[in-house]
């Protein structure tokens, strides 16, 4: 665990160590798989990747992207769809090729789900794994949507938001009763797949999950707490999120 003075310090380090892999790999002719996360959390070091390609001429053109989920029922031209939120704060900034980028579908029928979510599995080893996962954690102590009850091999899957979870997504869909009940989500197996994870995580809120992921139990109730079993999982957080540790 590293605490940092603040979010925009934080970022510009982790920025910094993308930056390295994807000049490295572009020097070989390879790409690199970058594990997206949404949220309010990941911002800063999106804003810093841009400025990278914008300031200093970082180039994403061998940068692969599995984001981590998608609301179910949301098509990628809806505002809160996690596929427009990924294009504003990003995608729409930088030189990544459109076929690099891939997000979980929340329009796939009922009955497709299973395929859908079992190929995202595939293209993920296809592409040779996620190097660097970023994750964020959620007030049930989710990552992606990996809700309370969620198992440690847990795959790619439809999954029942909790009711915290959709509290707090209620202010950006203007009332709780549209905020989706359902997303896609990567399991906790297939984030556990990835070479090297990074947990962000900001402010005060988020002090009593950061402690219980970290210091706790690994358990179910609390689907971030499995990063301790991971060789190469890292928390970056700042002195606000550090507080009850
Ligand atoms: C959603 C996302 C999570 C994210 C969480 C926290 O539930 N699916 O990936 O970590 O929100 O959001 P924020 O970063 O805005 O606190």
């Amino acid at each position: 665990t590293r605490i940092f003075p603040n979010s925009a310090t934080a970022a510009k380090e982790l920025a910094a160590e993308v930056r390295a892999l994807i000049e490295e790999r572009a020097k070989q002719g390879k790409n690199v798989v970058l594990g997206m996360a949404t949220g309010s959390t990941p911002v800063p070091f999106y804003r810093e990747l841009i400025r990278l390609h914008k300031e200093e001429g970082l180039s994403f053109k061998n940068v692969v992207t599995f984001n981590l989920d998608e609301y179910y029922g949301l098509g990628a031209d809806h505002p809160e769809s996690y596929a427009r939120f990924m294009a504003d704060q990003i995608f729409d900034h930088i030189d990544i090729p459109k076929a690099n980028i891939n997000i979980p579908s929340g329009k796939v029928s009922s009955d497709q789900v299973f395929a859908h979510c079992r190929e995202y599995e595939e293209k993920i080893d296809a592409m040779g794994g996620i190097d660097l996962q970023i994750l964020g954690i959620g007030r049930t102590g989710h990552i992606g949507f990996n809700e309370p009850g969620s198992s440690r091999d847990s795959l790619t899957r439809r999954i029942t938001l909790d009711r915290v979870t959709r509290q707090d997504a209620a202010a950006d869909f203007r009332g709780e009763e549209n905020v989706p009940h359902f997303a896609i989500t990567m399991g906790v197996g297939t984030i556990l797949r990835g070479k090297k994870l990074v947990l962000m995580a900001w402010g005060d809120n988020k002090a009593e999950m950061v402690a219980k992921a970290v210091e706790g139990p690994m358990t179910e109730a609390i689907s971030a707490s499995f990063l301790q079993g991971h060789p190469n999982a890292r928390f970056y957080i700042d002195t606000g999120a550090s507080r009850e540790l």
